[in-house]
């Protein structure tokens, strides 16, 4: 385990046979469609790939970097898009491939620019859900893990840029926090 890291959530083990797991769910949803999976950078990045491996059908694959975040634990509240999609969304059916949702915030804001842009069907999928975080009412169609109100990092997720390449879900210690809150 990472030095910086105070208990695992999540292990990789449990990690793969999620993806797996709902790899073969969404193989059924989308069975003979062409879905649009629009991974939020850059936390979903790691869960997209191996998740994506387990969807058996036609897909095609975009990027969307949006933030709300300030690199801390908190969120600004205010939504910005980073990069666009490349692919047009009129009358696809997307998939959100996200990695958490906390305050519900981000995908509240895609879900509506994705409606705008008139997509066909959009459909959530996050590897973590934080329900208590939550301030608009937005729930995803599938979960990987319900994860306690704690900031976690690994598996994508960072704090200040760092432990996106970490292979589990982890809670750091708090000594790492500085002064931010934890
Ligand atoms: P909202 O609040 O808009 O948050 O649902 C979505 C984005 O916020 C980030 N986020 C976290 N990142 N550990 C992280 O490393 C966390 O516990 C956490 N909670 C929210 C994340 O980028 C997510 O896409
Ligand atoms: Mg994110």
């Amino acid at each position: 385990m990472h030095n910086d890291i105070e208990k695992t959530l999540i292990t990789e083990e449990e990690i793969a046979a999620k993806c797996e797991e709902l790899g073969q769910q969404l193989t059924k949803e989308y069975e003979e469609r062409f879905p649009l999976a629009v991974g939020v950078l850059k936390g979903a990045l790691p869960f997209m790939s191996d998740v994506l491996r387990h969807i058996h059908t036609y897909l095609e694959m975009d990027f969307m970097d949006v933030s709300s975040y300030d690199g801390g634990t908190r969120s600004s509240g205010e939504v910005k898009i980073v990069k666009d999609l490349d692919t047009k969304v009129e009358g696809r059916d997307l998939l959100i491939i996200e990695d958490i949702i906390d305050s519900g915030l981000t995908l509240s804001y895609l879900v509506d620019l994705f409606k705008y842009r008139k997509a066909n069907s959009i459909k959530i999928v996050t590897l973590l859900d934080k329900p208590l975080g939550r301030t608009s009412h937005i729930k995803a169609d599938m979960v990987g893990f319900e994860v306690p109100n704690e900031f976690v990092v690994g598996y994508g997720l960072d704090y200040q840029e760092r432990y996106r390449n970490l292979p589990y879900i982890g809670v750091l210690k708090p000594e790492i926090y500085g002064g931010d809150e934890a």
